[in-house]
């Protein structure tokens, strides 16, 4: 395995071996409420019969689709198999579908064109990115149950390989609420930025921004692709 893929799978295990108490926390779910509710709110819109969202935490975006229409086939997934454990003891009369799983071998667990509509929030933003250039920095923070940890990771975007798998098990569109960004910015205390360019990854599709949210929330734009 490459380095910068253990880097990755080093990132995925803080994530998977994130406590209950972080899921659980009332104010984790109403952290994000609006934007939360204007992310479902747009893919409710769609009009889709089955929807997944990569990297669903304690299912909060999920269950406010819910809400909006209850007729929607959810999925969830995420690596953490805790978080997946508390939306289902939390959520069962969501009948949400959980699937415990890396978004870096989605293709092993979906099969094409599965879903009318796939979403991430908040998710695309820790997998290892970048080309390398002279002030983006080789240091990525990440705070977990550990304390403060830092990942260096450089010169590959991973994330295409993602999101190509997500295009191929997406029927109708994708949305992204993903936080992108070239300049610096303060987030949290810390100077970040994310350069993933989701306008460039999609450049086959039509891909517009729907939204841009405040930055120091953490998230910046909420893209909608439509999937050819
Ligand atoms: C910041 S949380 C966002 C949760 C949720 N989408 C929301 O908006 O509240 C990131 C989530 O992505 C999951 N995650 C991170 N890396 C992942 C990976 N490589 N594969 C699958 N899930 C991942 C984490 O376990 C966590 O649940």
């Amino acid at each position: 395995m490459s380095k910068i893929k253990l880097r990755a799978r080093a990132l995925e295990e803080i994530w998977a071996e994130k406590g209950s108490e972080t899921f659980d926390s009332r104010n984790y779910a109403n952290l994000h409420k609006a934007r939360r509710q204007y992310l479902a709110e747009s893919i409710v819109n769609t009009n889709p019969t089955s929807v997944l969202e990569i990297g669903c935490f304690g299912g909060h975006n999920l269950e406010e689709i819910h809400e909006m229409n209850p007729d929607i086939k959810l999925t969830g997934f995420d690596i953490n198999k805790d978080a997946l454990h508390f939306l289902n003891k939390t959520k069962s009369h969501l009948k949400i579908n959980t699937v415990c799983g890396s978004a870096y071998e989605l293709k092993d667990h979906f099969s094409d064109k599965q879903f009318d509509v796939v979403f991430t929030s908040g998710v695309l933003i820790h997998i290892p990115c970048g080309t390398l250039d002279s002030d983006f920095p080789e240091k990525y923070t990440v705070y977990g149950d550990r304390g403060k940890q830092d990942l260096f990771l450089q010169d590959i975007s991973l994330v295409e390989d993602v999101c190509k798998s997500i295009l191929a098990i997406s029927q109708n569109y994708i949305f992204h609420g993903e936080h992108h960004g070239e300049k610096f910015e303060n987030i949290k205390g810390t100077q970040q930025r994310y350069i993933h360019n989701f306008h460039d990854l999609y450049k086959e599709e039509s891909v517009v921004i729907e939204k841009a949210f405040n930055a120091s929330n953490g998230f910046e734009h909420l893209i909608k692709v439509t999937c050819r």
